[in-house]
């Protein structure tokens, strides 16, 4: 049931903190500042040559920040694609390899049959999902589960950030076996790791701000978001929840592709939300902000303190999160983007837990 919540999407955004914490304490040893994964050493990490991950809407976008994981923590190189194209392309996979299906509900269509042709294909099957006893959990070789209880909302929220919980706990694993984590290292990833639900619970506070951004937003015909490195998929995902949800043309871009083509967009009446840590990247991602505010452009910006305060532009408005380190901080910063959408489709009267033309659970092609 909602609770003393308005919809089911409210309720799973408000359970984040909880449900990540919970999942969390399946792959941690939090006494020892170690990642202990729930089916031990069935996966070889050190022997793989790559991994290959596919899934499908938001499940895909978990995959990708997940790459970024897999690569920079455990030098393993990463393949993602959207199920629907993986099935079909007949790609080449490696002699014994790992692929990697990511799924709430463990039953759509497209991610069920990639899975069966990496099968046929002699590759072991990890699956990351929600629903255990889901036809994807049962025909997988290891199942790395989600505990973001059940998801009745059509936008997935609660669900994307446990599989980000679980994607983190797999890169540190990864990294240990193939021997690129040092232990001290390992100790202040699980720290940032068991730190999250604090910060979340923080970041849910944002909502009456992030509630006055809903009357102009509703006005848009078209938003942009904008992110680099793991805050790109995080633009893609604010962009599928925006139109989703509420309707309005959204595009989520790599900020560093703005001059590709995406920049011809900019006027005053397109909204560009930008999602931008400080960390490493962001002084680029600044730049690209200068870039639209000179166009006139509007710039919701989405970041920490001294994101505000080093950004060089005055953006029409600024959603100042919590300071955190960088490397999971997605796990955070996805709830300002699923709460942009929410406000907005609230705001215009719009059915949030059962968008027209969409299924929850799409299990025909
Ligand atoms: O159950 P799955 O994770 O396999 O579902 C994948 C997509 O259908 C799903 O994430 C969809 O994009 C959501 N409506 C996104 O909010």
């Amino acid at each position: 049931e909602k609770g003393n919540h308005r919809h089911f999407m409210a309720k799973e955004i408000y359970e984040q903190p909880e449900v990540v914490g919970h999942t969390l304490t399946q792959y941690l040893d939090m006494a020892n500042g170690k990642v202990r994964l729930p089916f031990g050493d069935q996966i070889d990490w050190k022997n793989l040559s790559r991994l290959t991950i596919s899934a499908c809407g938001t499940s895909y976008y978990a995959g990708l920040i997940a790459k970024y994981w897999f690569e920079k923590l455990a030098r393993l190189p990463v393949e993602i694609d959207v199920a629907s194209e993986f099935r079909y392309r007949e790609a080449p996979l490696p002699d014994q390899g790992l692929a990697l299906f990511v799924s709430q509900s463990g039953e759509t269509a497209d991610t069920l049959a990639g899975l069966r042709y990496a099968r046929q294909n002699g590759q072991v099957i990890l699956s990351v999902v929600n629903v255990p006893t889901s036809t994807i959990a049962r025909e997988s070789d290891a199942v790395a589960q989600t505990l973001a209880g059940p998801e009745i909302g059509v936008a997935s929220t609660k669900a994307f950030v446990c599989q980000l919980a679980v994607f983190a706990s797999l890169a540190l694993a990864a990294a240990r076996a193939r021997g690129t984590l040092s232990a001290q290292d390992e100790v202040s990833h699980v720290q940032n790791l068991i730190s999250l639900p604090g910060l979340m619970a923080r970041a849910l506070e944002l909502e009456p701000e992030i509630e006055k951004l809903a009357r102009e937003l509703s006005k848009a015909k078209d938003v942009l978001y904008l992110g680099r490195g793991t805050s790109f998929p995080l633009a893609l995902e604010g962009a599928l929840k925006l139109k989703e949800i509420s309707y309005i043309h959204a595009e989520g871009y790599p900020a560093g592709e703005l001059k590709h083509g995406p920049i011809a967009l900019i006027d005053e009446d397109m909204p560009v939300i930008v999602v931008a840590p400080h960390d490493a990247l962001f002084e680029k991602t600044a730049s690209n902000m200068q870039e639209v505010a000179a166009r006139g452009g509007r710039i919701i910006l989405v970041t920490d303190a001294k994101g505000a305060a080093e950004c060089g532009i005055e953006p029409e408005a600024t959603i100042v999160m919590p300071d955190m380190d960088p490397t999971f901080a997605p796990i955070v910063y996805a709830l300002p983007i699923q709460m942009i959408a929410y406000q907005t489709a609230v705001f215009m009267g719009k059915d949030v837990d059962q968008p027209r033309n969409l299924a929850k659970s799409v299990t025909v092609e």
